[in-house]
Protein backbone atom coordinates (compact mmCIF):
# COMPACT_ATOMS: atom_id res chain seq x y z
CA UNK A 1 0.00 0.00 0.00
CA UNK A 2 1.47 3.76 -0.78
CA UNK A 3 0.07 5.98 1.55
CA UNK A 4 -0.18 9.54 0.56
CA UNK A 5 -3.39 11.16 2.81
CA UNK A 6 -0.54 12.41 5.02
CA UNK A 7 -2.71 15.77 5.25
CA UNK A 8 -5.81 14.20 6.35
CA UNK A 9 -3.80 12.33 9.34
CA UNK A 10 -0.65 10.01 9.54
CA UNK A 11 -0.18 7.11 8.59
CA UNK A 12 3.37 6.15 8.63
CA UNK A 13 4.71 7.00 12.29
CA UNK A 14 8.02 6.17 14.06
CA UNK A 15 7.04 3.03 16.25
CA UNK A 16 7.97 4.71 19.53
CA UNK A 17 4.63 6.14 19.20
CA UNK A 18 2.27 2.92 18.93
CA UNK A 19 4.94 1.84 22.14
CA UNK A 20 4.08 4.88 24.58
CA UNK A 21 0.24 4.69 23.80
CA UNK A 22 0.88 0.77 24.43
CA UNK A 23 2.77 1.38 27.19
CA UNK A 24 0.29 4.53 28.59
CA UNK A 25 -2.80 2.04 28.35
CA UNK A 26 -1.25 -0.52 30.25
CA UNK A 27 0.25 1.78 32.64
CA UNK A 28 -1.72 5.37 33.45
CA UNK A 29 -4.61 6.42 35.43
CA UNK A 30 -6.19 9.95 35.76
CA UNK A 31 -4.22 12.71 35.74
CA UNK A 32 -4.64 14.93 38.38
CA UNK A 33 -7.56 13.00 39.75
CA UNK A 34 -5.02 11.59 42.54
CA UNK A 35 -1.92 10.91 43.70
CA UNK A 36 -1.07 7.44 43.51
CA UNK A 37 1.43 6.06 40.93
CA UNK A 38 -0.82 5.66 37.64
CA UNK A 39 -2.45 9.09 38.09
CA UNK A 40 1.30 10.50 38.50
CA UNK A 41 2.03 8.56 35.43
CA UNK A 42 -0.91 9.90 33.58
CA UNK A 43 0.21 13.61 34.61
CA UNK A 44 4.08 13.21 33.73
CA UNK A 45 3.43 12.03 30.61
CA UNK A 46 0.87 14.87 29.60
CA UNK A 47 3.29 17.54 31.63
CA UNK A 48 6.14 16.35 29.01
CA UNK A 49 3.72 16.52 26.07
CA UNK A 50 3.33 20.41 27.04
CA UNK A 51 6.73 20.96 27.55
CA UNK A 52 7.99 19.68 24.50
CA UNK A 53 5.00 21.54 22.79
CA UNK A 54 6.22 24.45 23.93
CA UNK A 55 9.43 24.15 23.16
CA UNK A 56 8.88 23.39 19.76
CA UNK A 57 6.64 26.33 19.36
CA UNK A 58 8.67 28.66 21.23
CA UNK A 59 6.02 29.05 23.93
CA UNK A 60 8.06 30.58 27.26
CA UNK A 61 5.53 28.67 29.99
CA UNK A 62 4.30 24.84 29.59
CA UNK A 63 0.98 26.01 30.95
CA UNK A 64 0.20 28.45 28.50
CA UNK A 65 -0.04 24.96 25.73
CA UNK A 66 -3.70 23.64 26.23
CA UNK A 67 -4.99 20.23 25.06
CA UNK A 68 -7.97 19.55 22.86
CA UNK A 69 -9.05 16.46 20.56
CA UNK A 70 -8.37 18.01 17.90
CA UNK A 71 -7.59 21.59 15.78
CA UNK A 72 -11.06 21.85 14.84
CA UNK A 73 -11.94 22.54 19.10
CA UNK A 74 -8.99 24.30 19.49
CA UNK A 75 -10.25 26.86 16.78
CA UNK A 76 -13.80 26.72 17.73
CA UNK A 77 -12.14 27.94 21.55
CA UNK A 78 -9.48 30.42 19.50
CA UNK A 79 -13.19 31.95 17.87
CA UNK A 80 -15.79 31.65 19.36
CA UNK A 81 -13.46 32.47 22.79
CA UNK A 82 -12.26 35.51 21.71
CA UNK A 83 -15.48 37.51 19.38
CA UNK A 84 -17.91 39.02 20.57
CA UNK A 85 -20.74 40.65 18.54
CA UNK A 86 -20.47 44.15 17.06
CA UNK A 87 -16.59 43.23 16.57
CA UNK A 88 -14.65 42.92 13.11
CA UNK A 89 -12.65 39.23 12.37
CA UNK A 90 -10.71 39.31 9.13
CA UNK A 91 -10.01 35.80 7.30
CA UNK A 92 -9.48 34.07 3.60
CA UNK A 93 -11.19 32.49 1.24
CA UNK A 94 -8.63 29.64 1.52
CA UNK A 95 -9.81 28.41 5.08
CA UNK A 96 -10.92 25.40 6.54
CA UNK A 97 -14.64 24.98 7.55
CA UNK A 98 -13.18 24.40 10.83
CA UNK A 99 -12.11 28.55 10.78
CA UNK A 100 -15.21 29.18 8.47
CA UNK A 101 -18.12 27.67 10.04
CA UNK A 102 -17.50 29.28 13.67
CA UNK A 103 -17.32 32.49 11.82
CA UNK A 104 -20.17 32.00 10.23
CA UNK A 105 -22.17 30.98 13.27
CA UNK A 106 -20.64 34.04 15.23
CA UNK A 107 -21.24 36.63 12.00
CA UNK A 108 -25.19 35.49 12.41
CA UNK A 109 -24.57 36.92 16.19
CA UNK A 110 -23.08 39.90 15.50
CA UNK A 111 -19.58 40.00 14.40
CA UNK A 112 -18.69 41.86 11.13
CA UNK A 113 -16.86 39.00 9.17
CA UNK A 114 -14.64 40.09 6.34
CA UNK A 115 -13.31 37.18 4.12
CA UNK A 116 -10.57 38.35 1.88
CA UNK A 117 -10.64 36.69 -1.80
CA UNK A 118 -7.93 34.35 -3.19
CA UNK A 119 -6.94 34.34 -7.28
CA UNK A 120 -7.32 31.31 -9.60
CA UNK A 121 -4.04 29.98 -7.95
CA UNK A 122 -5.40 30.09 -4.41
CA UNK A 123 -3.04 33.14 -3.60
CA UNK A 124 -4.27 36.05 -0.96
CA UNK A 125 -2.64 39.34 -2.32
CA UNK A 126 -0.85 40.88 0.65
CA UNK A 127 -2.26 44.17 0.01
CA UNK A 128 -5.59 42.64 0.94
CA UNK A 129 -4.65 42.01 4.96
CA UNK A 130 -3.41 45.97 4.60
CA UNK A 131 -6.67 47.07 3.52
CA UNK A 132 -8.79 45.23 5.85
CA UNK A 133 -6.83 44.63 9.04
CA UNK A 134 -7.59 48.10 10.60
CA UNK A 135 -7.25 49.44 14.01
CA UNK A 136 -10.58 48.41 15.61
CA UNK A 137 -9.93 44.53 13.90
CA UNK A 138 -10.55 42.46 17.06
CA UNK A 139 -8.96 39.03 15.28
CA UNK A 140 -7.25 38.03 12.01
CA UNK A 141 -7.80 33.81 11.48
CA UNK A 142 -5.68 32.43 8.82
CA UNK A 143 -4.24 28.98 7.73
CA UNK A 144 -0.83 28.85 7.71
CA UNK A 145 -1.38 26.26 5.06
CA UNK A 146 -4.11 25.64 2.60
CA UNK A 147 -5.47 21.59 3.15
CA UNK A 148 -6.56 22.33 0.11
CA UNK A 149 -3.41 22.93 -2.24
CA UNK A 150 -0.65 23.74 -0.08
CA UNK A 151 -0.04 27.29 -0.13
CA UNK A 152 1.53 28.86 2.70
CA UNK A 153 0.43 32.36 3.99
CA UNK A 154 3.33 34.57 4.96
CA UNK A 155 2.44 33.89 8.56
CA UNK A 156 5.45 36.20 9.99
CA UNK A 157 4.52 39.69 8.01
CA UNK A 158 1.04 38.83 8.91
CA UNK A 159 1.64 38.65 12.49
CA UNK A 160 3.46 41.76 12.70
CA UNK A 161 0.79 43.68 10.69
CA UNK A 162 -1.89 42.48 13.51
CA UNK A 163 0.35 43.20 15.79
CA UNK A 164 1.11 46.92 14.25
CA UNK A 165 -2.92 47.40 14.09
CA UNK A 166 -3.85 46.07 17.34
CA UNK A 167 -5.90 43.05 16.23
CA UNK A 168 -5.13 38.93 17.98
CA UNK A 169 -3.64 36.58 15.41
CA UNK A 170 -4.85 33.08 15.08
CA UNK A 171 -2.93 30.75 12.99
CA UNK A 172 -4.30 27.47 12.29
CA UNK A 173 -0.99 25.25 12.13
CA UNK A 174 -3.01 22.29 11.24
CA UNK A 175 -1.22 21.29 8.34
CA UNK A 176 1.98 22.82 9.13
CA UNK A 177 2.81 22.02 12.82
CA UNK A 178 5.82 19.63 12.66
CA UNK A 179 6.35 20.32 9.19
CA UNK A 180 7.22 24.23 8.99
CA UNK A 181 9.15 26.05 11.61
CA UNK A 182 6.50 28.67 13.80
CA UNK A 183 7.99 30.72 16.80
CA UNK A 184 5.00 31.81 18.85
CA UNK A 185 7.01 35.31 19.55
CA UNK A 186 9.00 35.70 16.17
CA UNK A 187 5.78 35.02 14.15
CA UNK A 188 4.01 37.51 16.49
CA UNK A 189 1.03 34.93 17.25
CA UNK A 190 -1.75 34.94 19.58
CA UNK A 191 -3.12 31.86 19.06
CA UNK A 192 -1.58 28.77 17.75
CA UNK A 193 -3.76 25.68 17.26
CA UNK A 194 -2.73 22.96 15.52
CA UNK A 195 -3.16 19.24 14.93
CA UNK A 196 -1.40 16.36 17.10
CA UNK A 197 -1.79 13.41 14.65
CA UNK A 198 -0.49 15.05 10.82
CA UNK A 199 2.78 16.69 10.70
CA UNK A 200 3.45 15.75 14.04
CA UNK A 201 3.07 12.33 14.16
CA UNK A 202 0.86 11.71 17.19
CA UNK A 203 -1.85 9.28 17.51
CA UNK A 204 -5.70 10.86 16.42
CA UNK A 205 -7.59 12.65 19.54
CA UNK A 206 -4.79 15.11 19.63
CA UNK A 207 -4.96 18.58 19.02
CA UNK A 208 -4.32 22.14 20.95
CA UNK A 209 -3.85 25.31 21.33
CA UNK A 210 -0.55 27.92 22.39
CA UNK A 211 -1.75 31.20 23.98
CA UNK A 212 0.55 34.31 24.34
CA UNK A 213 1.02 35.28 27.42
CA UNK A 214 -2.19 37.69 28.28
CA UNK A 215 -4.30 36.02 25.89
CA UNK A 216 -7.16 33.77 27.38
CA UNK A 217 -10.54 32.88 25.18
CA UNK A 218 -13.37 32.16 27.24
CA UNK A 219 -14.30 28.21 27.38
CA UNK A 220 -15.86 26.48 25.43
CA UNK A 221 -16.42 23.63 27.74
CA UNK A 222 -16.47 23.64 31.70
CA UNK A 223 -16.25 20.85 34.30
CA UNK A 224 -14.34 18.96 36.11
CA UNK A 225 -10.78 20.33 36.19
CA UNK A 226 -9.02 18.59 39.23
CA UNK A 227 -8.65 21.73 40.65
CA UNK A 228 -10.96 24.15 42.90
CA UNK A 229 -13.82 21.46 43.49
CA UNK A 230 -15.44 23.67 45.64
CA UNK A 231 -15.88 26.51 43.29
CA UNK A 232 -18.82 27.30 41.13
CA UNK A 233 -16.94 28.53 38.55
CA UNK A 234 -14.57 26.70 35.96
CA UNK A 235 -10.59 27.80 37.40
CA UNK A 236 -9.09 30.61 35.43
CA UNK A 237 -6.10 29.58 35.49
CA UNK A 238 -4.24 27.89 32.47
CA UNK A 239 -4.24 25.42 31.57
CA UNK A 240 -6.93 23.93 33.51
CA UNK A 241 -9.02 27.25 31.94
CA UNK A 242 -10.03 25.80 28.80
CA UNK A 243 -9.44 22.00 29.24
CA UNK A 244 -12.55 20.25 31.39
CA UNK A 245 -13.15 16.34 31.84
CA UNK A 246 -10.61 13.69 31.44
CA UNK A 247 -7.52 14.49 29.20
CA UNK A 248 -6.76 11.97 26.50
CA UNK A 249 -3.48 10.97 28.36
CA UNK A 250 -2.85 7.32 26.04
CA UNK A 251 -2.98 9.39 22.93
CA UNK A 252 -0.53 12.36 25.25
CA UNK A 253 1.81 9.79 25.86
CA UNK A 254 2.05 9.11 22.37
CA UNK A 255 2.14 12.49 20.89
CA UNK A 256 5.07 13.27 23.46
CA UNK A 257 7.18 10.39 21.75
CA UNK A 258 6.62 11.72 18.80
CA UNK A 259 7.29 15.47 19.80
CA UNK A 260 10.44 13.93 21.06
CA UNK A 261 11.25 11.98 17.77
CA UNK A 262 10.87 15.38 15.68
CA UNK A 263 12.82 17.04 18.26
CA UNK A 264 15.42 14.26 17.47
CA UNK A 265 14.79 14.45 13.23
CA UNK A 266 14.22 18.02 13.51
CA UNK A 267 11.40 19.44 11.85
CA UNK A 268 13.29 21.25 9.04
CA UNK A 269 15.22 17.90 7.83
CA UNK A 270 11.94 16.25 7.83
CA UNK A 271 10.10 19.09 5.71
CA UNK A 272 13.42 19.21 3.42
CA UNK A 273 12.48 15.58 2.69
CA UNK A 274 8.86 15.25 1.90
CA UNK A 275 9.28 18.43 -0.41
CA UNK A 276 11.69 16.75 -2.19
CA UNK A 277 9.09 14.32 -2.78
CA UNK A 278 6.34 16.57 -3.34
CA UNK A 279 8.95 18.70 -6.33
CA UNK A 280 9.66 14.93 -7.57
CA UNK A 281 5.85 14.22 -7.76
CA UNK A 282 5.15 17.78 -8.98
CA UNK A 283 7.77 17.40 -11.59
CA UNK A 284 5.76 14.27 -13.18
CA UNK A 285 2.61 14.86 -13.18
CA UNK A 286 2.68 18.53 -14.69
CA UNK A 287 4.64 16.48 -17.37
CA UNK A 288 1.13 14.72 -18.07
CA UNK A 289 -0.74 15.57 -20.77
CA UNK A 290 -4.35 15.74 -19.30
CA UNK A 291 -3.74 16.26 -15.62
CA UNK A 292 -4.35 19.62 -14.22
CA UNK A 293 -2.37 20.75 -11.23
CA UNK A 294 -3.85 23.40 -8.64
CA UNK A 295 -2.09 25.94 -6.13
CA UNK A 296 0.90 28.27 -6.49
CA UNK A 297 2.71 25.34 -6.90
CA UNK A 298 6.01 26.90 -7.99
CA UNK A 299 6.24 29.23 -4.04
CA UNK A 300 7.96 27.84 -1.47
CA UNK A 301 7.96 27.03 1.10
CA UNK A 302 4.77 25.02 0.01
CA UNK A 303 2.95 22.26 2.37
CA UNK A 304 3.61 18.88 0.98
CA UNK A 305 0.52 18.67 -0.87
CA UNK A 306 -0.15 18.16 -4.98
CA UNK A 307 -3.74 18.50 -5.96
CA UNK A 308 -5.18 17.55 -9.29
CA UNK A 309 -7.80 16.11 -11.88
CA UNK A 310 -7.39 13.66 -14.79
CA UNK A 311 -9.22 15.13 -17.76
CA UNK A 312 -12.34 13.29 -18.65
CA UNK A 313 -12.70 11.47 -14.60
CA UNK A 314 -14.09 12.72 -11.79
CA UNK A 315 -12.29 12.93 -9.01
CA UNK A 316 -13.89 9.85 -7.28
CA UNK A 317 -13.22 7.94 -9.91
CA UNK A 318 -9.09 9.00 -9.93
CA UNK A 319 -8.72 8.09 -6.50
CA UNK A 320 -11.04 5.01 -6.77
CA UNK A 321 -8.69 3.90 -9.55
CA UNK A 322 -5.35 4.75 -7.47
CA UNK A 323 -6.86 2.42 -4.79
CA UNK A 324 -8.05 -0.62 -6.54
CA UNK A 325 -5.27 -0.88 -9.24
CA UNK A 326 -2.51 0.01 -7.45
CA UNK A 327 -3.50 0.56 -3.62
CA UNK A 328 -2.39 4.29 -3.21
CA UNK A 329 -4.36 6.24 -1.10
CA UNK A 330 -5.45 10.03 -1.58
CA UNK A 331 -8.39 12.06 -0.98
CA UNK A 332 -10.78 13.11 -3.54
CA UNK A 333 -14.00 15.47 -3.70
CA UNK A 334 -14.75 18.66 -1.56
CA UNK A 335 -12.20 18.99 1.14
CA UNK A 336 -14.17 21.22 3.62
CA UNK A 337 -12.40 24.17 2.28
CA UNK A 338 -15.30 25.34 -0.18
CA UNK A 339 -14.25 28.75 -0.78
CA UNK A 340 -11.04 27.72 -1.85
CA UNK A 341 -12.60 25.19 -4.28
CA UNK A 342 -14.28 28.04 -6.08
CA UNK A 343 -11.45 29.78 -6.13
CA UNK A 344 -9.65 27.22 -7.83
CA UNK A 345 -12.51 26.44 -9.91
CA UNK A 346 -12.72 22.44 -8.58
CA UNK A 347 -16.41 23.66 -6.74
CA UNK A 348 -18.13 20.95 -9.17
CA UNK A 349 -15.17 18.06 -9.42
CA UNK A 350 -13.50 18.67 -6.49
CA UNK A 351 -9.65 17.66 -6.64
CA UNK A 352 -7.67 14.56 -6.27
CA UNK A 353 -5.33 15.80 -3.68
CA UNK A 354 -1.78 13.88 -2.90
CA UNK A 355 -0.42 14.95 0.78
CA UNK A 356 3.10 13.10 1.14
CA UNK A 357 4.96 12.47 4.46
CA UNK A 358 8.73 12.40 5.17
CA UNK A 359 8.41 8.49 5.00
CA UNK A 360 7.35 8.25 1.76
CA UNK A 361 9.62 7.14 -0.76
CA UNK A 362 10.73 8.70 -4.36
CA UNK A 363 9.69 4.59 -5.73
CA UNK A 364 6.44 5.04 -4.21
CA UNK A 365 5.89 8.69 -6.06
CA UNK A 366 7.09 7.50 -9.73
CA UNK A 367 4.20 4.47 -8.79
CA UNK A 368 2.08 7.10 -8.57
CA UNK A 369 3.25 9.15 -11.67
CA UNK A 370 2.82 6.00 -13.53
CA UNK A 371 -0.86 5.56 -12.50
CA UNK A 372 -1.74 8.73 -13.21
CA UNK A 373 -0.25 8.84 -16.81
CA UNK A 374 -2.00 5.45 -17.30
CA UNK A 375 -5.23 6.86 -16.08
CA UNK A 376 -4.60 10.64 -18.27
CA UNK A 377 -3.89 8.18 -21.45
CA UNK A 378 -7.38 7.09 -21.45
CA UNK A 379 -7.32 3.71 -19.20
CA UNK A 380 -9.63 5.87 -16.54
CA UNK A 381 -13.36 6.09 -16.93
CA UNK A 382 -15.74 8.71 -17.76
CA UNK A 383 -16.25 11.27 -15.57
N1 LIG B 1 -8.66 18.52 7.36
C1 LIG B 1 -8.15 17.22 7.03
C2 LIG B 1 -7.92 17.09 5.55
O1 LIG B 1 -7.66 18.06 4.92
C3 LIG B 1 -8.93 16.12 7.60
O2 LIG B 1 -8.00 16.01 5.02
Amino acid sequence: MIYFDSAATSFYRPPCVREAVAEAIERMGNAGRGAHGPALEAARAIYRARTLTASLFGVADPGHVVFTSNATEALNIAIGGLLAPGETAVTTAMEHNSVLRPLYRLQKQGVRLNVLPADRKGRVAPEAFERAVVPGTRLVVVGHASNLCGNVQQIRALGALCRERGALFVVDAAQTAGALPIDMAKDHIDVLCFSGHKGLLGPQGVGGLCLREGVLPRPLKVGGSGVQSFSHGHPACLPEALEAGTANAHALAGFAAALAYLQEQGVQALHARETALCERLLAGVRALEGVEVYGDVDASPRAAIVALNVKGMSSAAVADKLWEKWNICVRAGAHCAPLAHEALGTAARGVVRFSLSPFNTPQQVDTAVVALGELAGGQGDAA
